[in-house]
Formats: structure tokens, C-alpha cells, sequence
């Protein structure tokens, strides 16, 4: 008994998933857990495409050997060699002493590194190159940078099967539904992909776009990424998201409104101008306080909506720490193509607007920043009634115009 699954007649996923971590990467905040996906091919040649994180090593052995069933394994492929994916793979070579490992320059010289040493089992391959595994025949497309330089895709020319790697990811937990539509993903999945993207290969756009490129020229039948489900039908709309996060264009029309409050009045002023929207019409509006969201989620929807509002105490005559850090996290993950609003509050020199407008137009890539903005001196009254229509006219008009 195990929890292996059938992905075609000769494939099987014998990943494990994890609901144990709390953070991803030690960063970011994983609720619903993530599954660690690898794959056994059960061809001429019994071929693994990547291993799992150490934390699930030895339910992943479990699986691949109820798989071979007796039979030797003969390959083990490795797309990528972050951790959370290959650290399991010394012990794989250890049960398996025939395995040889197929995988490129790069990862081999991280898998030494890492103090994996396989050189007596190398089999090294470059882009364009072919394997033949019996029924089935692979290909190998250099992916740098999605997420790591070493990283490639592995495609399978018989079935059209895509092993994505990072690319078409996601974080939660599979909990038995393999493929994606098995699963309202639009409904329950869409939120901790575009998470999961933005945070870990967001700052790598352009490389998404050169390795989506080379997807579009090969019949994609399936992706079988490295987290979250496999993908058998609707890959059309995956794509578009994943064309749309990476070329940084909104997926909607909408005001995320992002506050830091010290004692309730930016917060004040931030649901004031979500009220004022809502009044003109402009109904597609989230409100969240920047101390009690994690900086991932924030992140996430930054890429889904087309307009942020900016509000923040000044502190320290500076931007409200977590605010700060949110910028320098858009700045770091490549963000660009907004427009912004500002909400800026002190009690004796008000400073925090101007920073965040300096911050944004010398830092963020293509963004504006609104010249209407809601300035509050402690505390938001009937004077800055003007500027909260005005502001929110802005937003509507920039809207409208897009
Ligand atoms: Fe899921 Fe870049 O590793």
C-alpha cells in the first residue's frame, strides 16, 4: 500500500507530499503544505525523473520500489539540483548501485558541491541531446534560471510529456488528486501558484518567457512539474498565467490597497479610499495590513492586480519597516509595468510619501506613481475629503485607460 499514482499506462508519480513544513525555502509560509513530485518510468530501461526533499526520503523509496517490483532501476534523471528535489538522490544511488545518473555539466558540478559524488555513474548530457529509453524517447532543453542555472526540462517524445521541473508549479499539498483536474484549480490552486511563482522564479521573467518559447515549438501533451499537479488537459490557461506573471502584466483590473498602521489611522485612511472606490464603482478592491500578512502573499497579488495603494505611517522618519520590506521584495523579484498610488501619514514631519514615490520611480522597472495622493497628519478628517476623491478618480481614470 502506498501512494504511488498511475500518470500514464508506464509512468507513475511516487513524489511525496509534505504538510509538515511551516516554511518553504525557511521564507515562505506553506498552510496547505507541498508536495515533492518525482516520477518512475517503467520502459525497457526503468528510468526516475528526480528525487524528493530529504524529509521525505524514505516513503519516496517506499514508492519507487513497489514500482520496479524487483526490477533494477537503471537511470535516474536530474532536472534540478535544488535540495528540496535531489537530496534524496545519494541514498537512490545507494539501494540502486546500476543506476547511472543522466543530467547536465552544471548539476553535476552542484551535485559535487552538495558532496554527491557520482562520477563513476555520469552520464552527461547538453541541450538537444537524446536518450532512447525502449518505447520512449527524451530530449533535454536547458532551462538556466528557472530556478537555478543548472536546471533543464526533460521531454518525452513518445508520449508528449513534459518533466517542467520548477516551471508549472505550485505549493499545497496533492493529497491524492494528481492531476490538475482533478481539482477546481481555478477556484482552490490558482492563489498558492501564483504564490508559489511569483516568489520563487518571479525575479526570473525573461527566462520563463525563452523556456516558454521552446515549449510552444514541441507537442506538449502533459506537464509533470516538481510541485503541485500534473497537467493533462487546459494547459492553455496555465500557460497564459504563467505569460502573464512572467512578462509582469496584471491578470486583472483591480486596486490592492496595502496599509501599515501604527494605531488604526493609516488603516483608517486605507478603508476610507477602499470605501471611495467601491462608491464610484470600482468594486475589484483588497485591503490588507502589512504587519499581519506575510510578505509572499503580498507579493502574489501585486502581480494579479493592476493598481497598488501604498499607505504608510512615516517611522523613524522613514517608510514603516514591513513597507520598506515589501518594496525591496518587489525590487528583488524584478517587478515592473504598475501604477501606483500613495497614502502617506505622520504627526510631525511626514515623510513616508515622498520615500515610497522616490522608492518606486527610482527602483521599480516601468512603474507610475499617481500624482493625486492623500496626505494625513495623524489622523484622516473631513480636510482630506478632496484628496480621497481625487486619488481615487486617478486610480478609476488609469483603469479605464488601460
Ligand atoms: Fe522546487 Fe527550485 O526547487
Amino acid at each position: 500500500m502506498s501512494s504511488v499514482r498511475k500518470v500514464t499506462e508506464d509512468l507513475y508519480w511516487v513524489g511525496v507530499n509534505d504538510k509538515r513544513l511551516h516554511l518553504f525555502e525557511n521564507i515562505h509560509p506553506i498552510p496547505d503544505g507541498v508536495s515533492y513530485n518525482s516520477y518512475l518510468l517503467m520502459d525497457k530501461k526503468r528510468v526516475l525523473f528526480d528525487t524528493v526533499d530529504w524529509s521525505g526520503c524514505r516513503e519516496f523509496l517506499k514508492n519507487v520500489e513497489e514500482v520496479l517490483d524487483g526490477k533494477d532501476l537503471d537511470y535516474l534523471v536530474i532536472n534540478h539540483m535544488e535540495p528540496d528535489h535531489a537530496a534524496s538522490m545519494e541514498e537512490v544511488l545507494l539501494r540502486y548501485p546500476n543506476c547511472k545518473v543522466i543530467s547536465n555539466e552544471r548539476a553535476f558540478m552542484l551535485m559535487h558541491q552538495f558532496g554527491f559524488h557520482v562520477e563513476d555513474r555520469r552520464e552527461e548530457v547538453k541541450e538537444g541531446d537524446t536518450f532512447s529509453f525502449g518505447k520512449h524517447k527524451v530530449t533535454f532543453v536547458a532551462a538556466p534560471m528557472v530556478h537555478w542555472p543548472e536546471a533543464m526540462v526533460t521531454f518525452d517524445t513518445t508520449d508528449g510529456i513534459l518533466f517542467s521541473a520548477d516551471a508549472f508549479g505550485s505549493f499545497k499539498s496533492l493529497d491524492g488528486k494528481l492531476f490538475a483536474d482533478e481539482v477546481n484549480f481555478d477556484r482552490d490552486w490558482i492563489d498558492e501558484a501564483r504564490r508559489y511563482f511569483t516568489n520563487i522564479v518571479g525575479k526570473y521573467g525573461p527566462f520563463v518567457q525563452f523556456l516558454l518559447g521552446k515549449a510552444a515549438t514541441v507537442p506538449i501533451k502533459m506537464f509533470c512539474p516538481l510541485h503541485g499537479p500534473v497537467w493533462r488537459t487546459d494547459l492553455g490557461y496555465y500557460i497564459d498565467k504563467h505569460d502573464k506573471w512572467s512578462k509582469y502584466i496584471p491578470e486583472e483590473k483591480g486596486v490592492m490597497i496595502v496599509y501599515a498602521s501604527m494605531y488604526g489611522n493609516t488603516e483608517a485612511a486605507a478603508q476610507t479610499l477602499a470605501s471611495t472606490l467601491c462608491d464610484k464603482g470600482m468594486t475589484n478592491v483588497k485591503v490588507y495590513d502589512i504587519s499581519k500578512t506575510h510578505v509572499s502573499y503580498l507579493v502574489a497579488d501585486a502581480f494579479k492586480y493592476s493598481h497598488i495603494v501604498l499607505a504608510s505611517v512615516t517611522y523613524n522618519l522613514e517608510i514603516y519597516p514591513p513597507m520598506y520590506e515589501f518594496l525591496h521584495h518587489l525590487k528583488t523579484l524584478n517587478f515592473q509595468k504598475r501604477v501606483f498610488g500613495i497614502i502617506e501619514n505622520g504627526s510631525w514631519a511626514i515623510k513616508s510619501g515622498t520615500l515610497m514615490r522616490d522608492y518606486i520611480e527610482t527602483e521599480l522597472k516601468e512603474c507610475l506613481v499617481l500624482n493625486a495622493q492623500v496626505s494625513v497628519n495623524s489622523a484622516p478628517d473631513e480636510t482630506n475629503e478632496p484628496e480621497f476623491q481625487s486619488l481615487a478618480d486617478s486610480l478609476i481614470e488609469s483603469i479605464q485607460k488601460q
